[in-house]
């Protein structure tokens, strides 16, 4: 069998699940979604996983913009991974792939820990080594599934949810994403390392005279604030002095890897 992960992620808790799926499925590594002729010849895989971390109930414009595009997979499914509320993420996934002719075959939540920091921290200590066990048994049994190529859908949210409240402020606010970055500021302790920089999968933040600037082309995905080695980074008034979050098995490197650095 000949199957293959692709993978999108800010703090690592996405790159850990399609390592995890991987193993499993006796594939190689993932491959990051934003490298280069990433998806050139998956007609001729058994299945094509689309791993990423859930944004406002849908995902990362990146993301988007790449199933958009998608060339013409078999089996294809989506591992969402979240901090909880998935929203209309597989209906989402539906409608980008649409006109490139492609079908959803399965749509997977992973629970994880939440990475965006503006709304609290993550959480840590055994309760982390908890949700993250009960995400590789989840990880192990999707695997099965997709080894069988069988339909297969986790919940999305609760009507309420989708169409309400977050809903209706998701849907008004995604558009907006790549501007937010107007938020950042760096404190004065920058010891200009370049972590930021690095682990920046768009190449939207880069020093300034040894300083990080953001130039309003963000996915939000918080790798520049939560990797930042001093915790300097903050998001409006939100993020003083509130613990950082980086999954535990991923490094910045590895993070920094998937732009191909
Ligand atoms: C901008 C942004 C929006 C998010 N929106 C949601 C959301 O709507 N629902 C949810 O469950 N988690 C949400 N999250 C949390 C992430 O999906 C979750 O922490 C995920 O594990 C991050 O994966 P990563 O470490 O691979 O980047 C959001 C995170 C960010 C940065
Ligand atoms: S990662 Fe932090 S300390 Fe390093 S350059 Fe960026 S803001 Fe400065
Ligand atoms: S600037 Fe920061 S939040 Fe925006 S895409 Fe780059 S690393 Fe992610």
């Amino acid at each position: 069998m000949n199957h293959k992960v692709f993978y999108f992620t800010g703090t690592g808790n996405s790159l850990w699940a399609a390592r995890l799926l991987s193993r499993e499925l006796g594939s190689a590594e993932p491959v990051p979604i934003i490298s280069p002729g990433a998806f050139d010849g998956i007609n001729e895989l058994d299945s094509v996983g689309i791993v990423f971390p859930v944004y406002m109930h849908r995902m990362p414009h990146i993301v988007a913009e790449t199933l958009r595009r998608l060339p013409k997979a078999g089996y294809l499914y989506a591992v969402a991974v979240n901090g909880g509320d998935p929203g209309k993420v597989f209906r989402f996934f539906r409608k980008q792939i649409r006109p490139t002719g492609n079908i959803l075959n399965a749509g997977f939540s992973i629970l994880t820990p939440g990475n965006y920091l503006p709304m609290g921290e993550a959480i840590q200590g055994e309760a982390l080594d908890d949700q993250l066990q009960r995400g590789a048994e989840k990880v192990s049994r999707l695997a099965g599934i997709v080894k069988r190529a069988e339909a297969y859908f986790d919940e999305e949210g609760s009507w309420f949810r989708r169409n309400i409240s977050p809903g209706l402020f998701y849907s008004l606010g995604y558009r907006y994403i790549a501007k937010l970055d107007s938020s950042f500021s760096v404190d004065d302790s920058c010891t200009s390392c370049g972590t930021c920089q690095q682990v920046c999968p768009v190449n939207n933040v880069r020093l300034t005279d040894g300083k990080p600037v953001w130039h309003q082309n963000c996915q939000l995905c918080m790798a520049c604030l939560n990797l930042c080695p001093e915790g300097v980074i903050q998001f409006a008034d939100k993020t003083r002095g509130l613990r950082r979050y980086r999954n535990p098995f991923v490094v910045a490197a590895d993070i920094a890897a998937q732009k191909g650095v």
